[in-house]
């Protein structure tokens, strides 16, 4: 396998060489090891990981790879709890939204405010995610990428085949989906996991629902809304995209489901921008091999989903150097910018130059900050950014209990979800 064959590839290590040397300058002689719990196993997701591990090496320090496969990291997180109730926690661990707080609570997170406050993170992070990265004011978590998760990811030579136009509205989704169905392809690709199910779920009440009901259903659990005609509405609309899933659905990854697009099996996927990682691990090309929209009726709203590391107390002190240059490398332009490249996110940190990013990162970038303005930008539910872990673990079964079920009714869901959202 040479590498020409895969520029992108090439591109790839080229970049990472770059970073390396940027950030060689810095290099510190007190090496420490790193551990680093995370789940980005897939081909996209690990090329990202891959620049956080060069990141810290660059700096001297020994790259310790905690990698717990399982996409949306439910099983990552099993894992974690276990080792950090055994006394023995990484020194950083991919931790999102709420659980951040849950787990500062326990008291195990270390306070990163003297590397926070020496490089500005305040005046670097938009204030609805600095927010998140902080207990009781003082910064114990840092961020690395804002995903969009309300996409849809299309195959345009697919859909030309079968004489049907990517969807803009869920009327449109339909039709397309019979479209392809008829032309002999799977319409949806879809992996029958529960945080995927959930996933498009969110999708759905966002687009059927609109912004105020995602609001007050999905962050603030309200009952009425929860109970109300349009979250039936909204779970019938979900239910009828499972008719254009296939048989072997059940179980699959979601890199799988994706492929099946970048192969042409499948015609679409609903999922975040983690998905256009894979593309470009295939060495597809944005706007001609793949397309990306807002997943149906979304296009003015903006589900954001920010990947950050949680930093646990260390005692051995090269290794709280370590940490903390970790910690600053996350941060850094150099990092924020190769890791969003591959990783299909945009980055975290403002102002920073989004030249060398494709068209879809540039439309993420530009409806990020126009839905910011406008009320339309919400914490995606389905990857921990909205509600405590233990709500939307009980939600989530709930969706996908519906999803699976050949008996249960739109009605009997309702019911079903509005219990499980009182989970405290
Ligand atoms: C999300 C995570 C993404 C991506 C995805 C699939 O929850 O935020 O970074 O990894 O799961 O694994």
């Amino acid at each position: 396998m040479t590498l020409s064959r895969f520029p992108l590839r090439r591109s790839f290590i080229a970049s990472a060489a770059a970073l390396v040397a940027a950030l060689g300058a810095t290099a510190t002689v007190h090496a420490g090891e790193v551990e680093v719990l995370h789940w980005w196993t897939s081909g996209g997701e690990a090329k990202a990981a891959s620049a956080l591990k060069a990141t810290l090496q660059a700096k001297g320090h020994t790259w310790k790879d905690f990698a717990v496969a399982g996409g949306g990291g439910d099983s990552a997180m099993t894992v974690l709890k276990s080792r950090v109730v055994s006394g023995n926690a990484p020194a950083a661990a991919q931790i999102k939204g709420p659980s951040l707080q849950e787990w500062a609570r326990e008291g195990v997170l270390a306070n990163m405010d003297d590397v926070a406050n020496a490089e500005k993170w305040d005046s670097l992070l938009p204030k609805v995610v600095s927010d998140v990265m902080k207990y009781k004011g003082n910064y114990i978590a840092a961020p690395v990428n804002v995903h969009r998760v309300n996409w849809l990811w299309a195959n345009p030579a697919v859909f030309q085949k079968a004489g049907t136009k990517v969807p803009t509205t869920w009327d449109e989704f339909f039709t397309a989906a019979e479209a392809l169905k008829k032309a002999g392809v799977i319409p949806v690709a879809h992996g029958g996991q529960n945080w995927q199910d959930f996933t498009t779920f969110e999708a759905v009440a966002l687009g059927v629902g609109g912004v105020d009901f995602y609001k007050k259903a999905l962050i603030q659990l309200d009952q009425t809304a929860l109970t109300s005609a349009t979250m039936e509405k909204v779970l019938s609309t979900f239910k009828r995209v499972k008719d254009y899933t296939d048989r072997n659905a059940p179980g699959r990854d979601w890199n799988l489901a994706t492929a099946m697009v970048i192969k042409g099996e499948a015609g679409m996927q609903i999922m975040g921008d983690w998905a256009k990682g894979e593309f470009l691990a295939a060495g597809k090309v944005p706007g001609k091999d793949f397309v990306c929209a807002a997943a149906p009726d979304t296009g003015k709203a903006f589900t954001f989903n920010v990947d950050s590391f949680a930093l646990f107390k260390l005692k051995n002190e090269a290794n709280v150097r370590a940490q903390k240059d970790l910690a600053s490398a996350i941060m850094s332009t150099e990092f924020q910018e190769l890791f969003n490249l591959n990783k299909g996110s945009i980055p975290v940190r403002l102002g920073m130059k989004m030249d060398k990013f494709d068209d879809c990162a540039k439309l993420s970038s530009n409806d990020f900050v126009a839905t910011s303005k406008s009320g339309g930008l919400v914490p995606s539910i389905a990857h921990g950014m909205a509600v405590s872990s233990a709500a939307e673990g009980a939600i989530k079964d709930a969706v996908s209990a519906f999803w699976n079920s050949d008996k249960m009714t739109a009605k009997e869901a309702v019911a079903k979800i509005a219990a499980a959202a009182k989970t405290k």
